[in-house]
């Protein structure tokens, strides 16, 4: 923690399918929590690599469902950074199944934006170790991402 007692965290928020075409409303939720999208990118996850990002739910009733659904269209992964992001962005996804986080008093993005136990429209990294495993998952840190670290680039 800083001076202030903030903890400066960074979490994997994923898109699911059905929400791809809502990620303008779901930027701006992201900004009125005051975190700030730090990575993203767009991707269709293969089987293969839908089952390794969800392997603590391999053994699940739900896994070849949620594999279906996740693998049906593109997902947006995004690094999100801010104040306690772990747990602001779990909160601002609401409860797991969004005809439940319907009728929450409080509404929620999964409310807003998705339709029920499988299709719920977002993910979010559960804890800080998750996240940790999560965005290596998306964003390696292995994969050169940004500019080539050399001075050498020539535009001819
Ligand atoms: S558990 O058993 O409590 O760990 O599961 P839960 O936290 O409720 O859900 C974990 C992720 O699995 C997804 N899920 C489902 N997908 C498709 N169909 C069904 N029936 C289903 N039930 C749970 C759920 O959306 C969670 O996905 P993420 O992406 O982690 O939010």
């Amino acid at each position: 923690a800083n001076k202030l007692g903030s903890k400066k965290e960074r979490t994997l928020a994923m898109i699911k399918p059905d929400a791809v075409t809502k990620v303008g409303d779901i930027i701006q939720l992201i900004y009125e929590a005051n975190l700030i999208i730090t990575k993203a990118k767009m991707t269709k996850l293969t089987w293969k690599q839908a089952a390794d990002f969800y392997t603590e739910h391999q053994s699940k009733s739900f896994f070849n469902n949620l594999l279906q659904f996740v693998t049906s269209g593109p997902v947006i992964a995004m690094e999100l950074m801010g104040d306690e992001a772990v747990s602001v962005w779990r909160k601002l996804l609401g409860p797991t199944d969004s005809s439940v986080a319907r009728k929450e008093v409080v509404s929620s993005l999964r409310a807003q934006f998705g339709t029920d136990g499988t299709r719920n429209a977002a993910h979010g990294s559960d804890s800080l170790a998750s996240a940790a495993r999560e965005l290596e998952f998306f964003f390696p840190s292995t994969a050169g991402h940004g500019p080539p670290n050399t001075a050498k680039y020539t535009d001819s």
